[in-house]
């Protein structure tokens, strides 16, 4: 193995990004030059977007341009195939005011091979433009290669989150970025440190991995990560046993001219902290599969947001964040001018929780006056139990604003399994289906027109003219799902351990591995006056979740666990009603990127090996 001269540059760990390099600004409170917010009167307590309706009007939009492409990069000094959006991991930071608009040009520049495309704007709720949800098989056709679509939608929820590709796992892939936007917050602060991106990460191509995770191998499911990455960077062992240079890990086409395939000390991402000042930091989960546990040594975090919806400020020594969740933390700097300590994220807990090989990464924080050329050398100081993979207890988490739910609502029981297919294949499924989309045939449109038939395995529920709807899912299996729903913030009604032993007990119906079942709901509300809201959930191993929304944006919302091998393996279903009062289509042209795949599949086979989604 070669070894690369330290440092790596940054263009080979991460490529254009900035991200996590005391290079990366502060960002502001708000965009532009307004002499008061731009949200006016609204505040965190007398407004809600989704349920309410509050929208300040800017009558602004923010115009972004995405080419995505294949590279190569080295986030924890191990060099991979990665898909990049602008030549930058993490992808660039999309940044509006509440209310603003936003536009993204989208080229699909992937090749050598050739691949669909599509990007989504994690939790948004896209209210009067769900063709801009951008999931390939439900709302549009994939970005065909070589081929553009523009998204266009009203940031209509505030707060901190991210966009990603919703096209297979092409998200762990690198094709992925932070999505801010400003409005109101629970309690002031002095500086917006922005985005802290936190993921695992995977030597392995991605589609190579998909191929294990839908496979017949119990013991390659779900495949382990390699490493912990905060903003795109962490580090690697390269005389780690799991390592070698001949693995599968690089693609022949990129082997054939490289030098070096790892460096040691990688460099790791560092931020700065004035003394005194109260930061605001974004935490954001965007990894694969692992539940991520973010702390900052001497240092308590209060809890601002959860995902998009401010909560009533509580503090804490550690965030739980599970694939595609978001807190939001008010962190005051204590310490001297010149003090530096570690910011670090955890994906520990083993198999049940998705946990790393290597669970652990740093980052720096450096005072003002603190000497940049030195690592920090402080100890953490946060505890926590690593086997627990929960989010923090519902009677912690009280959203800003409140909203009772409406008590007509419909009970949909919904089981979650892992079993054997006809062909040996496990899939995850869901109430004894696996999703499986159509790429040629999203699921909007033909709902937009009227057309209900659906394939099974499209796993559509068509809740018609209800108006209110529970979601009781039972996790018959030891591993954690963050569920996620789009098009709606939820509410949290109850959550549960499972209190069954971790493994296989029995033969599954359809001779899977037949799981402990899951521990189930006994009805009981947790806040029935004012339960969590939030847009995805971590359901723990062999436990249960129970999840209210109001069906008040007629649509086509896929439902899912986030954890991307398992949406691989099927498990999703996608949430149907009211079709007769879609919005018409308002933007571009998602039936555009239809004649683009048509044409690209009438040409190529398209190796759909998982749900697609
Ligand atoms: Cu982050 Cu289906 O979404």
């Amino acid at each position: 193995m070669l070894y690369l001269p330290h440092p790596i540059t940054n263009e080979q760990q991460v490529g254009d990004s900035i991200l996590g390099t005391l290079c990366a600004p502060y960002l502001p409170q708000w965009l532009d030059q307004y002499p008061t917010a731009p949200w006016g009167n609204l505040t965190t307590n007398n407004s809600d977007a989704t349920v309410v309706g509050d929208i300040p009007i800017t009558n602004v939009t923010r115009y972004y341009e995405f080419t995505i492409s294949r590279g190569r990069i080295s986030a924890d000094g191990v060099l991979r195939d990665v898909m990049l959006i602008n030549n930058q991991f993490p992808g660039p930071v999309v940044e509006a005011n509440w209310g603003d608009w936003i536009q993204v040009i989208v080229h699909n520049n992937i090749s050598n091979p050739f691949e669909g495309t599509s990007v989504h704007w994690h939790g948004q709720v896209q209210k009067n433009s769900p063709w801009e949800d951008g999931v390939p098989g439900a709302t549009q056709c994939p970005i065909a290669p070589g081929h553009t679509y523009t998204y266009k939608y009203q940031a209509e929820l505030h707060g901190s989150s991210w966009y990603h590709a919703h096209y297979s796992a092409q998200f762990t892939a690198g094709v992925a970025g932070p999505l801010i936007v400003h409005g109101p917050s629970a309690l002031p602060y002095d500086i917006d440190l922005g985005p802290v991106m936190l993921s695992d990460w995977y030597h392995i191509p991605y589609f190579s991995i998909v191929a294990d995770a839908v496979g017949t191998n119990l013991s390659l499911i779900p495949p382990t990560s390699d490493s912990v990455l905060i903003n795109g960077r962490g580090r690697f062992n390269c005389s780690d046993a799991s390592y070698s240079s001949s693995d599968e890990w690089l693609s022949s086409n990129i082997k054939s001219n490289i030098t070096w395939t790892c460096v040691d000390d990688a460099p790791l991402s560092s931020f700065r902290f004035q003394a005194g000042k109260t930061h605001r930091i974004r935490l954001m989960n965007h990894g694969a599969n692992g539940v991520q546990r973010f702390s900052i040594d001497n240092h308590n975090l209060t809890v601002i947001a959860t995902d998009y919806v401010p909560t009533v400020p509580y503090t804490t020594d550690v965030v739980t964040l599970g694939v595609g969740q978001r807190t939001d933390v008010l962190v005051t700097a204590l310490g001297t001018r010149d003090a530096a300590i570690w910011m670090r994220t955890s994906a520990p807990g083993g198999e049940p929780c998705g946990g790393s090989s290597n669970p652990e990464t740093l980052a720096a924080i450096y005072y003002q006056d603190a000497d940049v050329t030195t690592l920090p050398t402080s100890s953490s100081s946060a505890s926590y139990n690593s086997s627990d993979c929960s989010n923090d207890v519902l009677t912690l988490t009280t959203p800003e604003f409140a909203i009772t739910p409406s008590s007509n609502s419909w009970t949909q029981d919904l089981s979650l399994t892992l079993e054997l297919n006809s062909s040996g294949i496990f899939e995850f499924m869901v109430n004894g289906q696996a999703f499986h989309s159509d790429f040629n045939v999203p699921l909007l449109p033909q709902a937009a027109a009227g057309n209900l038939t659906f394939h099974p395995e499209w796993n559509v529920y068509n809740f018609e003219q209800n108006t209110s709807i529970i979601l009781n899912l039972t996790n018959n299996m030891p591993l954690t799902h963050p569920f996620h729903l789009h098009g709606h913030n939820f509410y949290v009604l109850a959550v549960g351990e499972g209190n069954g032993p971790l493994g296989a007990t029995s033969e599954g119906p359809n001779g899977g591995p037949g799981f402990t079942p899951g521990a189930t709901w006994d009805g009981t509300v947790v806040n029935p006056t004012n339960p969590m809201r939030r847009d995805t959930i971590i359901i723990p191993p062999n436990g249960y979740a129970a999840i209210q929304f109001e069906l008040d944006n007629p649509g086509v919302w896929p439902f899912h666990c986030h954890v991307a091998w398992h949406l691989s393996g099927g498990q999703a279903i996608n949430i149907l009603y009211k079709h007769e009062d879609i919005p018409a289509l308002p933007y571009g042209d998602v039936a555009e990127t239809c004649v683009d795949w048509e044409y690209y599949t009438n040409h190529t086979v398209v190796d759909q090996i998982d749900s697609g989604a």
